[in-house]
């Protein structure tokens, strides 16, 4: 299988890269790193890079921008991150994809924990986690030709507890192979419309 991994150079992209590089060619793209470079907030630059990657057979966004801001200090400025990052990037991908990927092939987009849990700074991103599983879900049913397209919702990762444990108080962090787990499942399984949680319920709530 040809899998195209957006953001595989970061912390879940690389352990997904891992994941399902036995068996399989795995394409990896980054902003800056990676095989290709492209910015999914940038339709013309999607398109460049499938025109130059050429049909595949599954893709995986492991990426997307969302603000972290304290509610009564929310504005039009972080709203707009995380609509044409996480969101309208992760469309692109999919908009875009389609005509590029193979018959039977899927995508495989991601949102996050806060589409179900709320912390404190996390309005945005559970706004923007639910628009990416409502875009995919009904893409689903809509996108034909024996394409899948499911959803990864990762609680936080232990390998991101440094960087963002101060934000979500009570939660444990999750070990990045449970959350490869399930991209795997996606690409190499047979379900669509699915949201997956990889969560780790150890919460202190
Ligand atoms: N880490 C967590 O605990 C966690 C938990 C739940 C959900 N998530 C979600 O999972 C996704 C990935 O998170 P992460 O922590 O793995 O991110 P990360 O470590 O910051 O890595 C981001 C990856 O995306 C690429 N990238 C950044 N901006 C891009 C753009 N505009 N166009 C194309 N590629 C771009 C980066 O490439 P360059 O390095 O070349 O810039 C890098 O490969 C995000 O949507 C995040 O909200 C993360």
């Amino acid at each position: 299988m040809k899998i195209v991994i957006v953001g595989a150079t970061g912390t879940i992209g690389k352990r997904v890269t891992e994941f399902l590089s036995e068996g399989h060619e795995v394409i990896t793209v980054g902003k800056r790193t990676g095989q290709y470079q492209a910015d999914i907030t940038d339709a013309k630059s999607v398109r460049a890079l499938f025109e130059k990657i050429g049909k595949f057979d599954a893709l995986v966004s492991a990426t997307g921008d969302v603000a972290f801001v304290p509610f009564k200090d929310l504005n039009a400025d972080h709203w707009e991150i995380g609509i044409r990052s996480k969101f309208l990037g992760q469309v692109n991908l999919v908009t875009i994809g389609k005509e590029f990927i193979n018959d039977g092939g899927s995508f495989t987009l991601t949102s996050g924990v806060l589409s179900e849990t709320f912390i404190a700074a996390g309005t945005s991103a559970t706004a923007i986690n639910r628009a990416v599983e409502g875009f995919a879900q009904a893409a689903a049913a809509e996108i034909g030709r024996g394409i899948r397209i499911n959803v990864i919702s990762p609680d936080m990762l232990e390998d991101s507890k440094e960087a963002y444990g101060d934000f979500f108080p009570g939660h444990y962090g999750v070990a990045s192979c449970k959350v490869a787990q399930a991209y795997k499942k996606s690409v190499l399984g047979i379900e669509t419309g699915k949201v997956y949680k990889a969560v780790n319920n150890d919460y202190a709530n």
